[in-house]
């Protein structure tokens, strides 16, 4: 490891960064230092998307892009990047303007026009990766995105037309080349400010270093840590970024399980898992944005431990385990072992989650039924919002209906997400039928105790997750509600049937 300035391409260069603390997020660098303030500054916490950029990276060798919010971006998180503002869009279009910029004109979709860089710059990432997207796919890339004065049909329809138009993207021969050089860079040891952050490449170096300084703070994505930087204004003097240790960058299936490593993103994970659990595309959708999950880990959610984060019940009532590693020797824990209180885990100082082990999906031939798996999330919003109760549950049943096995898990009901073993042993054995989920629902009032707060009073939240439980057994009986997509698209008169 060397110390060395971070490094990034951005319009045609490549930046070299000494002087700024590593807790320096993109979007102050951007706006403060190098005056590019076309970029906007609204909550400076992942929530309204004004600030969203996007980052290219090599994967396969193809330059990709992908948007993510430069209020929670750390500086160092760049290194290696390629970075591309809403000013660098117009330079890519003949006429002038980026078609994303010109459909939002022609269909009306920005009124004070604060939030519209946020929006140019996710669509701008949806067209380069999803030419044609349509209208669902459109909505789901702007779920982190906030108008407060247009109205989001405009918007919409602007990003459906922009999908449509031929893509509009930089020249990649550059900036491949770029991105290559610096590649070979090595290792980042970065100090300015008072502070220091270094970045190894190697799961040994990374052990090697975390046990020596146990007190650093792993940086993953820094969706929760960017937050203790922009709002809770705390220093930050030892931190270690996972971003580059390979080790930590795969996703390996074997027959039983399918570990996802702790650098893998959550947009890269959620794939992995949609395509053994298809169950679980409506928290895949929910999780946050996806500018968040672009740069978010499945690790950091679970590390970070907070009793309402959405992954946590999924994976516990999957069965799933975590891979620990501390200075070369390993260990692996049942992820609902890991939480030992109210943000409080298992980690020994200098140890860190390598990765997240799920188990696979049995085969279709498998003795019996096949599991009922649901997760669903109750919270205020239905997009980009914090559960106040999540309920995730597994069910195995034999040829005659019986309950073999049940697997519920919660979380916003305590301290840690846990599962409810006084429900479960009330559908254990029982025929899975409307009279043994209903003597489950009661048992969650055994289970647990939740606490009232800014998302719901205590009495709220064990009603949710009783209705929830209810939805349950309502969609093993194929009652399921409408799904957006189905809704989609909005019947809008033709212009002539308006006059
Ligand atoms: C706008 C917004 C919306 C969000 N929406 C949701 C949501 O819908 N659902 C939800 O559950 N969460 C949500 N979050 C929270 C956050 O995005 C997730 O918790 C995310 O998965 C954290 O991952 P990360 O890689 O960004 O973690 P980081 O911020 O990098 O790290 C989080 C914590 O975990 C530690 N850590 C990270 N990796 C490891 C490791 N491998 N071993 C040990 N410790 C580690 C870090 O040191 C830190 O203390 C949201 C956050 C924001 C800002
Ligand atoms: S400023 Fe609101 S998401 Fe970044
Ligand atoms: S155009 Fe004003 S907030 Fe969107």
């Amino acid at each position: 490891m060397q110390q060395r300035p971070i490094q990034f391409y951005y319009r045609g260069d490549i930046v070299r960064v000494q002087q700024q603390p590593p807790t320096r997020t993109v979007l102050q660098y951007l706006r403060e230092d190098l005056h590019a303030c076309g970029t906007k500054e609204g909550c400076a916490e992942g929530d309204c998307g004004a600030c969203t950029v996007a980052v290219g990276e090599l994967r396969h060798g193809e330059l990709v892009w992908h948007a993510v919010n430069a209020c929670l971006m750390l500086l160092p998180a760049l290194d290696g990047k390629a970075l591309l503002t809403v000013e660098d869009l117009a330079a890519l279009a003949p006429d002038g303007l980026h078609p994303v910029q010109q459909a939002l004109i022609e269909q009306h979709g920005s009124q004070c026009g604060f939030c519209t860089p946020g929006f140019v710059m996710s669509l701008f990432a949806l067209a380069s990766q999803h030419p044609g997207a349509g209208r669902a796919e459109v909505i789901d890339a702007l779920s982190g995105n906030l108008c407060r004065c247009t109205g989001y049909r405009p918007i919409v329809d602007a990003g459906v037309a922009a999908c449509a138009a031929p893509p509009c993207l930089p020249n990649p021969e550059p900036i491949v080349a770029a991105l290559q050089a610096m590649a070979t860079a090595p290792a980042l040891d970065y100090r300015a400010g008072g502070a220091r952050l270094r970045s190894p490449r190697t799961l040994a170096e990374l052990a090697e270093l975390y046990a020596a300084v146990p007190e650093a703070r792993l940086l993953a994505g820094g969706t929760d840590l960017g937050l203790w930087v922009t709002k809770q204004l705390h220093e930050l003097p030892e931190l270690i970024a996972l971003a580059h240790v390979d080790e930590l960058k795969t996703i390996e299936h074997d027959p039983e399980w399918l570990r996802i490593g702790a650098a893998v993103t959550l947009t890269d994970a959620f794939a992995a898992l949609l395509a053994e659990y298809p169950e679980l595309a409506e928290l895949a959708r929910r999780f946050a944005s996806p500018p968040i999950r672009n740069a978010a880990t499945l690790a950091g959610n679970i590390a970070n431990g907070s009793p309402i984060g959405d992954s946590m019940p999924a994976l516990i009532a999957l069965g799933a385990r975590l891979r620990l590693h501390r200075l070369g020797a390993e260990r692996e824990l049942a992820l609902e072992q890991f939480y030992l209180g109210y943000q409080h885990n298992a980690l020994a100082p200098g140890e860190f989650v390598r990765a997240v082990l799920v188990p696979r999906r049995l085969p279709s031939n498998a003795a019996g039924p096949a599991p009922f798996i649901r997760a669903y999330k109750a919270s205020k919003r239905y997009e980009q919002d914090i559960a106040t109760v999540f309920l995730a549950l597994a069910i195995t049943r034999d040829d005659s209906g019986v309950v073999q096995d049940a697997r519920l898990a919660l979380g916003g009901m305590a301290a840690v997400p846990a599962r409810a073993p006084q429900a479960e042993a009330a559908l254990i054995g029982r025929p899975w039928n409307a009279v043994a989920v209903e003597a489950a629902m009661n048992e969650l009032q055994q289970d647990f105790s939740p606490l009232s707060d800014l998302r719901g009073r205590a009495d709220h939240r064990q009603r949710l997750a009783r209705r929830l439980l209810w939805r349950a057994w309502l969609d093993s009986q194929g009652m399921t509600p409408l799904q957006l997509d189905e809704l989609e698209p909005i019947a809008r008169p033709a212009p002539e049937e308006t006059l």
